[in-house]
């Protein structure tokens, strides 16, 4: 698991103006609305005795309240009140107490947070242009993958597997399992990949998407924004114009659980009432690809290639290794083995924040340790 990365924490109707708990990268987070209605998003650990900030309330002035003793943070992770010594100043009553605050950007209908010290090296936020287009529909779905974070990417990161879990078969082909030639290139986002094949038709009421003998193109992008990727077919054939589009944004909960968020589009049979039938297609690879991923060990998750790479099944997984390894190698990968003998010692580690990294001195929990930077 990776620090320094734009994550998707919530969808935006889930944060009301309650404080709303969210574990990430196997830590506690809170998010809440100012007085603007702005989001927020702080370490869930009050600084003073450690209670749950999620369990407290959002003041008037829109700053969140811990339950134990009422100390008040803002946005920005200062203490602002202690009303055990009325309005003197927190600062003095309380010197250097904070919460590690993080930038939070509210848009698409999701909360982005950044949890990392470094926004300036992160990749940027992505657009989603099929959320502004009249053509679209969208459906919004999520479900938690309880594998870790990279076996539930896996699951849609090679064309192998369409064909053995999904029935999605190469039809052009002599040996349909065998996918067409494709290339992977790694962007300045993350990675891109495409084929164009004559995919097994759909069944049912899309059967007449597409005439018989034509091609389709499908085009993946890895973004690792919000880690997400993002799925495009032309499923009308090339040049129709008709198109389904995934974006799967996965998020770690911890070293085994990942929330997996979606938006499922689509610019034909855009009827309100097809949506059923159309979320229920998008599902079954979604629930298939989960099995599979549930299923996998090491369970924790590899930090490499296998040693066994199959010709066909890991061209994308290996551009996948080179961008992971590459935020390995600046230092945002955390050290397990450091943490779980931190919190073998009694200690409560939080991610680093901007503040942080500023300011080294007088924070009440130490960072999670992360593998040193190459
Ligand atoms: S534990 Fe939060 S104010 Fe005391
Ligand atoms: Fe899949």
């Amino acid at each position: 698991m990776y620090t320094n990365v734009w994550y998707v924490a919530a969808r935006s109707d889930e944060l009301t103006d309650k404080p709303l708990y969210v574990e990430m990268l196997g830590t506690d987070f809170v998010l809440f609305r100012d007085a603007e209605g702005n989001a927020a998003c702080l370490s869930n650990a009050c600084p003073h005795r450690g209670d749950s900030l999620a369990n407290g309330s959002v003041s008037k002035n829109g700053e969140i309240i811990c339950p134990f003793h009422g100390w008040h943070f803002n946005r920005e992770g200062e203490c602002t009140k202690i009303p055990s010594v009325g309005d003197d100043d927190p600062q003095t009553a309380a010197p250097g107490v904070r919460v590690d605050a993080y930038p939070v950007i509210e848009k698409q209908g999701l909360i982005w947070t950044f949890l990392g010290d470094e926004p300036e090296k992160a990749k940027p936020i992505i657009d989603i242009p099929e959320l502004n287009d009249p053509e679209y529909t969208v459906i919004p779905y999520d479900v938690i993958f309880e594998s870790n974070f990279h076996t539930a990417k896996f699951s849609n990161l090679d064309y192998v597997h369409l064909p053995i879990v999904h029935g999605i078969r190469f039809e052009d082909n002599e040996n349909p399992y065998q996918p067409p030639p494709h290339t992977v290139v790694k962007t300045d986002y993350g990675l891109t990949a495409f084929i164009e094949t004559e995919s097994t038709y759909s069944k049912g009421a899309w059967s007449n998407i597409r005439e018989k003998g034509t091609r389709v193109k499908s085009v993946l992008k890895y973004f690792i924004a919000g880690q997400t990727l993002r799925g495009q077919v032309e499923i009308g054939a090339i040049g129709s114009g008709k198109f389904t589009c995934f974006y799967e944004f996965s998020t770690p909960i911890d070293r085994t659980r990942t929330m997996m968020r979606y938006y499922f589009f689509r610019n034909f049979m855009t009827h309100k009432w097809m949506d059923k039938m159309a979320l229920k297609r998008n599902l079954k690879n979604i629930y298939e690809d989960k099995v599979i991923a549930e299923a996998q060990v090491p369970k924790y998750g590899p930090d490499g290639m296998s040693a066994i790479v199959g010709k066909h099944e890991d061209t994308i997984v290996k551009v996948y290794w080179e961008m992971m390894h590459e935020m390995r190698d600046q230092g945002w990968q955390i050290d397990f083995k450091a943490w779980n003998n931190m919190i073998d010692d009694g200690e409560h580690c939080v991610v680093p924040s901007v503040s942080r990294h500023e300011n080294q001195s007088q924070w009440q929990y130490p960072s999670i340790p992360r593998i040193q930077a190459k």
